[in-house]
């Protein structure tokens, strides 16, 4: 049986190296699948994070050979007999091993208004389907954090205290999108949110493994609608005094 060289991250937040191991390879095998067996029959202390094995549960996010992908989604036969190299994101502290803590994550989750319908319209509701079209993309978000990790604001710069990254970017879009949704939540993009520093670099949709179109579905529309509610003399009255949020398409 062929088998392939991984070498994984061994360590904590104080510090750690590779460590290479020999895993045989089956058909259909991925990283994940390598990582169970080093587990099982090499080392019992290895730690990684893992639910679902069918790349729905976004749990086993780490960098691959450099890349950050799904553990359960990558295939070994990718690599052609190439080391695999397997270890945490990089942009978030290192717990143990390939576990990383994403914790700032649900701290940032908190800061966003919920959908929020109008009291005076109870339902039951009727929406176009290019709405619930628009909505759906967005609500196939996995909490991977795969984009956060390669988003160069939070990664190379360090940016987590002035960017809420692509991920939050998808979840204000799909309430800012939904026809029934009253709230206006451009001064949190404007301000805490900090979306100005996105340039639109587009890393964040090549890693996304539900192929949302962060940026140009959510993120560019962000982006006008917070300068429409700032710019536009009448929009920005309206903000002044309170006005909620006006329909209007993407
Ligand atoms: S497009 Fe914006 S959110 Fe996406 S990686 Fe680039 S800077 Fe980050
Ligand atoms: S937008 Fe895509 S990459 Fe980002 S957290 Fe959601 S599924 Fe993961
Ligand atoms: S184990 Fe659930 S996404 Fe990989």
């Amino acid at each position: 049986m062929a088998e392939a060289t991984f070498h994984v991250f061994r360590g904590d937040a104080k510090g750690g190296d590779l460590v290479t191991y020999g895993v045989p390879v089956t058909e259909g095998m991925v990283v994940l699948d390598g990582i169970h067996y080093i587990q099982a029959h090499l080392d019992g202390t290895l730690a990684c994070r893992w639910n679902c094995k069918a790349a729905k549960c976004g749990s086993c996010s780490a960098e691959i050979n450099g890349h950050p992908r799904l553990m359960c989604k990558t295939r070994v036969d990718d690599f052609k007999g190439e080391p695999i190299t397997v270890r945490p994101m990089k942009a978030f502290p290192v717990i143990k091993d390939l576990v990383s803590d994403v914790s700032w994550n649900y701290r940032v989750n908190k800061q966003i208004p919920p959908f929020t319908p109008s009291p005076y319209d109870p339902g039951p509701w009727k929406m176009y389907p290019e709405d619930v079209e628009r909505l759906f993309e967005f609500r196939k978000c996995i909490e991977c954090f795969l984009c956060q990790d390669v988003c160069h604001v939070l990664r190379e710069h360090d940016g987590f205290d002035r960017y809420m990254g692509p991920r939050f970017m998808v979840r204000v879009a799909a309430l800012e999108m939904h026809p029934k949704d009253t709230l206006s939540r451009t001064d949190l993009l404007r301000g805490s949110g900090g979306i100005g520093f996105c340039n639109i670099t587009k890393c964040c949709e090549e890693v996304c493994p539900e192929h949302i179109h962060i940026t140009d579905n959510a993120i560019i529309p962000l982006k006008e609608r917070m300068a429409d509610d700032y710019f536009d003399p009448w929009r920005s009255l309206l903000r002044v005094f309170g006005k909620k949020k006006e329909p209007r398409g993407t």
